[in-house]
Order: structure tokens, then C-alpha cells, then sequence
């Protein structure tokens, strides 16, 4: 009943979403996200922020998902690009996430998040002017890229997820919602301390935004400027989501 109700809320989106796919099975995601906001809003131009890129297969996926509704991409993402050894000698906990034999695709040993194999897989979608890969710690590299983001449509804070990064890398973000009141911004891991942590002093912390469920493990901070459909939106895809992953565990 709920479905069926939010189909009818935004046809248009579900109408997308079906052709590529199982409805049901995408609310809460991020391409649905990109989806959703591209569709609802009618945007001819999407920016998608990556505060953590590891392979660019995420990356891959948001902009195909963001070329098929219709929009225009600029891509940017930040990350380290290697296993360095300095950053990660602060961070233990945020490194015991790799090299993990039950993850196997969250490994530093391929070379497969090096800069050259991530660059040759973000050509694979779009053209060279459209996509900036930023190398370097995000707590600096952000700032320092501040022109280059500031248009964002979606920001994805998935990098160091140990509270002192995290918290930089919102604060660094954050300031961006003075001059972009459109902007979302999207946490990953939001069951890791650090980033729980976070999250729970952002939805107390008495600015213009709100903080939805979008998933077990993702949600979305969205200025209350934004329409009242589009939050009322997300907070029904958390709630869809929630109720897929009850009916996938029985
Ligand atoms: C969880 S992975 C990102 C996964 C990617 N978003 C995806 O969905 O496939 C986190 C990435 O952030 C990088 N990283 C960790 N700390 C960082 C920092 N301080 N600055 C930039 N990148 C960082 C790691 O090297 C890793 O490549």
C-alpha cells in the first residue's frame, strides 16, 4: 500500500526506475537518489562529489544511473589513490576495513584504486572536461577545491570513516550549503562509529537541515529549503528501504 502510494506521488520517477529495473529493489539507493533528484527537479546539469572513490566503481554506476535520467554529469571525486602508509599509521581502525578476507573487493594489493586505472574507468563514461580526480588527504584537498564543487547536486562522503576525518570532511562540505541550498549530501558506513557518531550530533545540532534514512548503512542530510515533496520523499524511501530489508531477512 505504502509502494503503491509513493508510485503515484512521483509516477514520472517510478516510471524511470521501472525501466531500469526493480523498483522496489532500488528506493533508498544512491542511483535512486541520483534518479530521483534529477527527475523530480527536472535537472539538465547533475554534479556528483565523491569524497572516497577507491576503485570508481560507484562512480561508474551514479553516472551511468545520472546519463540515463536525462542529465548532463560533472563528476569529481577525492581520495587518496594508494595505500598510504603515513595516513593510514593515524587511522588503524579505518584500514582494518581492507584486506578483509570476507570483503574481497575492498583490497589495496590490485593496484585497482590507483589513480591511472580509476581515471581509465571514469573515460569509460565521460569525457576528460567532465570529471576531476582529486589526489591527497580530503581534510586538505577539499578546501582546496572548493570552486570546483560548489555547484554539487549530490555530495557522497565515503572516505576515512574515523570520526576525526569524517567530521572534517562535513565541515568542510558543509559550508558549501551557504551558497548551495540545493545541495544533498549523502553518508555511507553510517553504521561505523565514527560516522554514527557524526551523524547524530549533525541531527541535534540545530541547523537548517535534516537528517533521513535512507538505508541500514546510508542517509541524507537535505536543507528543510528544499520542497517539502523532495524530503517528504526521502523520508518515505527509508521507510521502503527499511521494510525491504525486513522482508529480505525472513
Ligand atoms: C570505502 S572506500 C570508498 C568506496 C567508494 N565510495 C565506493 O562506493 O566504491 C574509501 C576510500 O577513501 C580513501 N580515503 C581514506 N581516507 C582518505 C582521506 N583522508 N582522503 C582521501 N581519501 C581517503 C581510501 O583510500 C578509499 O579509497
Amino acid at each position: 500500500m505504502l509502494r503503491e502510494l509513493m508510485k503515484r506521488a512521483y509516477s514520472g520517477v517510478s516510471r524511470r526506475l521501472h525501466q531500469g529495473g526493480d523498483w522496489f529493489s532500488q528506493v533508498g539507493t544512491l542511483e535512486w537518489l541520483a534518479s530521483f533528484v534529477i527527475t523530480a527537479r527536472g535537472l539538465k546539469q547533475f554534479t556528483f562529489v565523491e569524497v572516497g572513490v577507491f576503485k570508481g566503481d560507484n562512480a561508474v554506476s551514479v553516472v551511468n544511473t545520472a546519463l540515463g535520467s536525462g542529465a548532463a554529469v560533472t563528476y569529481v571525486g577525492f581520495d587518496l589513490f594508494e595505500h598510504n602508509e603515513s595516513f593510514f599509521a593515524s587511522h588503524p581502525d579505518d584500514l582494518a576495513m581492507y584486506d578483509l578476507p570476507e570483503y574481497a573487493y575492498f583490497e589495496f594489493g590490485s593496484g585497482g584504486h590507483a589513480y591511472a586505472a580509476v581515471q581509465r574507468k571514469l573515460r569509460t563514461v565521460l569525457r576528460d572536461s567532465d570529471f576531476i580526480l582529486v589526489a591527497g588527504d580530503s581534510t586538505t584537498t577539499i578546501p582546496a577545491h572548493r570552486l570546483d564543487i560548489k555547484m554539487a547536486t549530490v555530495v557522497f562522503i565515503d572516505g576515512c570513516h574515523d570520526y576525526d576525518i569524517v567530521a572534517r570532511d562535513w565541515n568542510n562540505i558543509k559550508v558549501l550549503f551557504d551558497d548551495n541550498n540545493n545541495m544533498v549530501v549523502v553518508f555511507d558506513d553510517t553504521t561505523y562509529s565514527g560516522v554514527n557518531q557524526l551523524i547524530s550530533e549533525i541531527r541535534t545540532d540545530g541547523r537548517p537541515y535534516g537528517v533521513y534514512r535512507l538505508n541500514f548503512n546510508q542517509c541524507v542530510v537535505a536543507p528543510y529549503s528544499l520542497p517539502l515533496k523532495e524530503r517528504l520523499m526521502y523520508r518515505s524511501a527509508g521507510l521502503i528501504s527499511k521494510l525491504r530489508e525486513t522482508t529480505n531477512r525472513k
